[in-house]
């Protein structure tokens, strides 16, 4: 499929998080890996603090026509590709650091055509890829069951079933095709949302979101492969949106940095792997007033950042890193 046309804004995403997670990992150099490279600003952050390169991916063709234009300058200090996070040591290893600021970008919220958003018509798409099964593949045609589980279990939705139920008896009347078909019938299963809450589609459009581009099995697959590309004094930092990707990073580091034990003195001795990890510190970062000021959609991001040992890469124990399980999933 064409990738869509590139905004015209002059700040087509503000990036969330950037001098603290600069602070972090200064002093930058060597090879670094922006997994979600959107509209650039960790790149550029990164070369402009002493980067020799930044190895920029995105799933998003947009985001890599957003590059031809404010790369130029860095000339082969940045490096392109057109892939998924999840598999960046096949782009890339030896590492001296990585990122990862996950969701969406404001660019694909603002195109109404990427169908996104539940403010703006359009079809209902969201997939960041532009290829695959689209929003209304799911909506259309999902089990009422597994369409509950997704609002509930990704979107933490309590009126699941009640929307599950609706789009069910809606979608026999006509395919569900357009983002505010959508978003009107999850408001008429809810009560009006009051002045200052989130619209009552936020969880809902965000379920679907994750399920359509499986997000959190991106997440686990992405911070295995980091493990995998990341040289010894590496740093890995991720920023994350939510409270369920932020369980999942945080305990994916801390089991790797070789807490998470049973702590049980009755559990029998096993020997373990040296860690993969040092954390830099346990509290997550989040952002600060000025920030806030300035960026109000930076409330809930959160910033975990690790350092890579000489450990070998191993296996990380999935089961234990807290993603929500759909029905059916392995
Ligand atoms: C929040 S934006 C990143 C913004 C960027 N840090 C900046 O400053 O402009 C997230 C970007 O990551 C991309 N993305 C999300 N999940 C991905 C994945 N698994 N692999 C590659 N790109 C992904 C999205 O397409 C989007 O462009």
């Amino acid at each position: 499929m064409a990738a869509a046309a590139a905004p015209k804004s002059n700040a087509p995403h503000i990036p969330v998080l950037l001098r603290p997670l600069i602070a972090a990992v200064a002093p930058v150099q060597g090879v670094w890996l922006d997994g979600t490279l959107g509209a650039g600003g960790y790149a550029r952050a990164l070369l402009d603090a002493g980067a020799d390169q930044v190895i920029g991916v995105d799933r998003d063709p947009l985001a890599h026509d957003m590059a031809q234009g404010w790369g130029a300058e860095y000339g082969d200090r940045l490096r392109l590709v057109l892939g998924n996070f999840a598999q960046m040591d096949d782009y890339a290893t030896d590492l001296d650091g990585v990122v990862l600021d996950l969701g969406v970008s404001s660019m694909q919220l603002d195109l109404a055509e990427r169908g996104f958003s539940f403010m703006k018509d359009g079809p209902l798409d969201m997939r960041m890829s532009q290829e695959g099964p689209s929003a209304a593949d799911l909506v259309n045609t999902a089990e009422e069951s597994d369409l509950a589980d997704i609002l509930y279990l990704y979107g933490e939705e309590r009126a699941s079933r009640r929307i599950a139920r609706a789009i069910v008896k809606a979608r026999t009347e006509a395919p569900i095709e357009t983002t505010l078909h959508l978003a009107g019938l999850i408001e008429r299963c809810l009560p009006r949302s009051k002045p200052g809450q989130a619209h009552a589609a936020t969880r809902s459009f965000q379920a679907i979101r994750i399920a359509v581009n499986d997000e959190y099995g991106a997440l686990i697959a992405g911070l295995e492969a980091a493990e995998r590309a990341l040289k010894e004094g590496g740093q890995l930092a991720v920023v994350t949106f939510h409270s369920i990707e932020d369980r999942i990073v945080k305990r994916f580091l801390t089991a790797r940095s070789g807490g998470g034990g049973t702590g049980s003195r009755h559990a029998p001795e096993i020997t373990r792997e040296e860690p993969q990890f040092t954390l830099k510190s346990r509290k997550a970062i989040g952002p600060d007033d000025e920030e806030l000021a300035v960026n109000p959609r930076a409330r809930s991001a959160r910033l975990r950042v690790a350092t890579r040992t000489d450990a070998p890469a191993g296996q990380s124990e999935r089961s234990a890193l807290g993603v929500p399980m759909l029905k059916g999933a392995k």
